[in-house]
């Protein structure tokens, strides 16, 4: 079981280099699936999340090809339409895969993810939008069966969902006709993965809008695809910068990738400054605490939740947070408290109460965004902080204690 021993107080300087998104690469591999041919993607983030889905296309006879960033995915010789519990349960992305091996080979076998720590994130309305279609879906001992020529329809959301969105684009490409998805999410994320497609040949448009509109065409081409940076690490980068008191330069990154967080750094009194180098982060003498509430994008992102409730213990006041898309996304908050957190839960309500003196303790990461949030907490806390169960970081974070050490973070991993 690997840890992170992380001495806190000390401030951070120079710059740190923001890796490709997570959260892009992962539909954008499951793109692959669609070629008779090779997909090339660089920027790619060295990720336990890469390596499971590239591990699950290799089962089906995908070749594939991984380093320095750079990956190539071959799916001319695809053999078996089966993703395996094994392997969908550690990485409930891969449900992703569904969608391009149903309109391409007309059938597939893909287990349900199940649950995780934060919720029990259910892919109903990623079923309901490929019934859409004509897809026959049951489900038989933990198992997706789906088969079908998928036909364009109108389909609806229920609620904006990234997974969904991605997956029912993905089916769409090669469907007969036209497709019309209804209460889209708008992540940028999703943005990317339509970027790509569309140099695959893909007819896309509406992307970043709550509807979108895919023309199927018979078959995709061969491309290369540069990944998007990761906003989400690029924000957690800006609070660790932010609370240490630092002025960290975060290079490979936009001002305009925070655009979903910028309201609320201003209002805690951080702003970001662009020029040629990259973002450098700034601050005012006092951070103050904000109120938020996630929203599907452009609204505050969930995935930044744990992050802001760190800033809100160390700014003057109390900041109010609340999680509105995921049902148990506060479990970063039990461990802060034991590093002098002064948080209190209300249903779905955080309340944080500002001024707290981090101490160094040996806390448990739970799930990606959590372990996060106890690292950034340990670097700031006095004494010595040791996060356990890394490994949820390491699905997410790039070289993150080589990125902090490069700043001046006393960040080391041990293996006990
Ligand atoms: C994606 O998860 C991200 N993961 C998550 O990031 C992110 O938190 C989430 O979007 C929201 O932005 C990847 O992109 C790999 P959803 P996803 O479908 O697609 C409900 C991280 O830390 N829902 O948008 O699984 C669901 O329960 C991870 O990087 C259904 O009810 O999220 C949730 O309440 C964590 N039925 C809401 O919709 C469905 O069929 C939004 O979930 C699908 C979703």
């Amino acid at each position: 079981m690997e840890k992170l021993i992380i001495v806190g107080g000390k401030k951070l300087k120079g710059s740190i280099p923001i890796s490709g998104a997570k959260n892009a690469t992962l539909p954008l591999i499951c793109a692959a699936l669609l070629l008779d041919g090779k997909l090339i993607l660089d920027n790619v983030p060295e990720l336990k999340d890469v390596y499971t889905l590239m591990e699950i296309l290799s089962s089906m006879g995908a070749k594939t090809q991984f380093s320095d960033n750079h990956l190539e995915i071959d799916c001319s010789n695809i053999e078996n339409t089966f993703a395996s519990y094994d392997l969908v349960k550690t990485m409930r992305a891969s449900i992703l895969v569904l969608g391009p091996l149903l309109t391409r080979f007309g059938k597939a076998k893909v287990s349900l993810p199940g649950g995780c720590a934060i919720g029990s994130r259910p892919v109903d309305q990623h079923l309901k939008a490929l019934e859409s279609l004509g897809a026959k879906i049951l489900i038989e001992e933990g198992y997706v069966i789906a088969e079908g020529q998928l036909i364009g329809a109108e389909v609806y959301f229920d609620m904006p969902t990234v997974g969904g969105t991605e997956n029912i684009i993905l089916a769409a490409t090669l469907a007969l006709g036209t497709t019309v998805v209804n209460n889209a999410a708008m992540e940028p994320e999703i943005v990317d993965l339509c970027k790509c497609l569309r140099s695959m040949g893909a007819n896309i448009v509406g992307d970043g809008t709550s509807v979108i509109t895919i023309e199927g065409v018979s078959e995709l081409n061969s491309s290369k695809h540069t990944v998007m940076a990761d906003r989400i690490e690029a924000g957690t980068f800006v609070i660790a910068s932010a609370i240490t008191d630092s002025n960290l330069t975060l290079t490979n990154i936009r001002k305009k990738d925070f655009s979903s967080i910028l309201s609320k750094l201003t209002q805690a009194g951080i702003s970001l400054v662009e020029d040629e180098n990259g973002v450098t982060v700034y601050r005012d003498k006092r951070l103050k605490a904000v109120d938020i509430q996630t929203q599907p994008h452009p609204g505050f992102p969930t995935d930044m939740q744990a992050q802001f409730t760190v800033l809100n213990c160390v700014a003057d006041g109390v900041g109010t947070v609340e999680e509105t898309i995921f049902e148990n996304r506060f479990m970063h908050v039990a461990e802060l408290n034991r590093m002098n957190a002064n948080i209190s839960i209300h249903g779905s309500h955080a309340k944080v109460v500002g001024n707290c003196k981090f101490k160094g303790a040996t806390v448990m990461a739970t799930d990606l965004r959590a372990s996060a949030s106890l690292v950034i907490a340990g670097l700031v806390a006095e004494g010595t902080t040791t996060v356990e169960r890394i490994y949820h970081l390491d699905r997410g974070y790039e070289n993150i204690e080589a990125k902090l050490q490069s700043v001046g973070a006393s960040v080391t991993r041990i293996t006990s």
